[in-house]
């Protein structure tokens, strides 16, 4: 496109070149800026930085809409399956027949983990948070796996470690759950599919089998959907910055869910079910902690709410809330949180603090309900969140290695001391 962008500095004026995406998102190209004008832009957490084009994720926060590959997570959540969903972002088509069969043959038959990682598993102390204990055996797969160090490999070897990812990731994460209980490995079982397989991992005991209820499947299918891709998020970030200096997908699949697992990122599911939680025991009283949410000298937030994109209803929220009420209603739970929650919700849609800032719930307000009615314990939330978030970071690592993007190395303005002079330690 021949429009550009007009930049004066110094009385100089300098032509930048716009970029256009095929939902007419725009961007000024300011690659070249600090070679032609001397100097850099600065946007503290990258608010307004496009770090790459993509053809991945389409999300307007305006509008609260996101698609993957062009298909509304609406369709998708209703009727695809995860490893569907998986294959269409790292891919970039939904499967046919064949390639499906292929793909989740593959998966099934790379589930199972080394037998010496059980002894890493062991060195954890009683009561590890899962988070930590996830990337610490997603990057000791590397060690595994020393091949995948090498940058420069056949397409059929990148497969190869994507496809033991995602079948090892459930794995791994169920035997952090067991052995932070003190309970045994359960294996997996190459006849379940893959939700399946990671609740009978959870649930089941070597002394009695566990049933999975079709109820509980779906709305974990559902749930890992809705995570699978955000575009160029916290966590998303940090997989590509850590891959762009070639470093193995293993090792940056790990950072990535060290990133995911704060507070303000991924770690909000469990928050939220803390503070509501806290909010129950506290009587219930809500207007409180709102206004402890709006006082600036409070570090209280409400969790579960707002979004450094979304400036509407979160499309992914609505469609959890709704999937809540009826996995609630299928399961014949009833639970006070969820009661809490919704009038939360409803103060706060009211409240002109979060009217004017234009903050909605989140995905994270009503997925930790979900997942405590299906019987997941509160901290393996964030572990669920990065189950459902591999497909995009592998999906967003592939494009960049395919695209050759260079490393990823942001500038900085100094204004710190300077030219300061070296004095002995006894002349200081
Ligand atoms: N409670 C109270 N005030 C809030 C909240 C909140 N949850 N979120 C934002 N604000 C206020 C904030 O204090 C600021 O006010 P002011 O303009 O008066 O200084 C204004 O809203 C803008 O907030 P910000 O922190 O500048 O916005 P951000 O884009 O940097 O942060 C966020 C986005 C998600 C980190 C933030 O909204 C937040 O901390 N939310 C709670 C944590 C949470 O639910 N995180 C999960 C995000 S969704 C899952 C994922 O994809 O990671």
């Amino acid at each position: 496109m021949s429009e550009t962008a007009k930049l004066i500095l110094d009385g100089q004026t300098y032509e930048l070149p716009i970029v256009e995406g095929t939902e007419k998102e725009k961007a000024i190209d300011i690659s070249k800026l600090r070679a032609t004008t001397g100097y850099i832009t600065l946007d503290s957490g990258y608010k307004n930085t496009g770090a790459t084009v993509s053809k991945i994720t389409f999300l307007d926060g305006e509008k609260g809409i996101l698609h993957y590959r062009g298909y509304p997570i609406e369709q998708l959540a209703e009727k695809a399956s995860f490893l569907e969903v998986a294959y269409l972002l790292i891919y970039g088509d939904l499967p046919n027949k064949e390639q499906m069969e292929f793909f989740e043959n593959s998966i099934t038959h790379h589930t199972l983990v080394h037998e010496d990682l059980r002894r890493i598993f062991e060195a954890f102390p009683t009561g590890a948070h899962p988070m930590g204990v996830l990337s610490a055996m997603l990057a000791s797969l590397s060690t595994y796996y020393p091949e995948a160090q090498n940058p420069n490999r056949s397409v059929e070897a990148i497969d190869l470690t994507m496809h033991r990812l995602i079948a090892k990731i459930p794995t791994l994460a169920a035997q952090a759950y067991k052995s932070s209980l003190g309970q045994p490995t359960i294996y997996p079982q190459n006849s379940l599919g893959y939700t399946e397989n990671f609740l009978n991992m959870m649930f089941a005991m070597p002394t009695y089998e566990y049933e999975v209820d079709p109820v509980v499947a779906d709305a974990m299918n559902k749930l890992l959907i809705l995570h699978a891709d955000h575009e160029q998020n916290c966590s998303t970030s940090t997989v590509r910055i850590v891959g762009s200096s070639q470093a193995n997908l293993y090792s940056s699949i790990s950072a990535g869910v060290a990133a995911l697992w704060g507070p303000l990122h991924g770690g909000a599911n469990q928050a939220v079910i803390e503070m509501l939680e806290m909010i129950k025991a506290d009587g219930g009283n809500i207007d409180r902690w709102i206004e402890r949410a709006k006082d600036k000298n409070d570090s209280f937030r409400l969790m579960g709410f707002g979004h450094r994109v979304y400036k509407n209803f979160d499309p992914r929220a609505k469609i959890i809330k709704k999937s809540c009420d009826d996995v609630l209603n299928k399961l014949g739970i009833s639970d006070p949180v969820l009661e809490i929650a919704k009038k939360l919700e409803e103060h706060a849609l009211k409240d002109p603090y979060f009217v004017d800032r234009q903050l909605y719930p989140n995905v994270d307000f009503y997925s930790g309900i979900i997942y405590r009615a299906i019987g997941i314990p509160t901290e393996m939330f964030t572990v669920m969140f990065a189950i459902g978030r591999l497909p995009g970071w592998i999906a967003q690592w592939k494009e960049m290695i395919e695209r050759g993007e260079p490393i990823g190395r942001p500038r900085q303005i100094y204004n710190g001391p300077v030219n300061r002079e070296y004095k002995p330690l006894d002349q200081r």
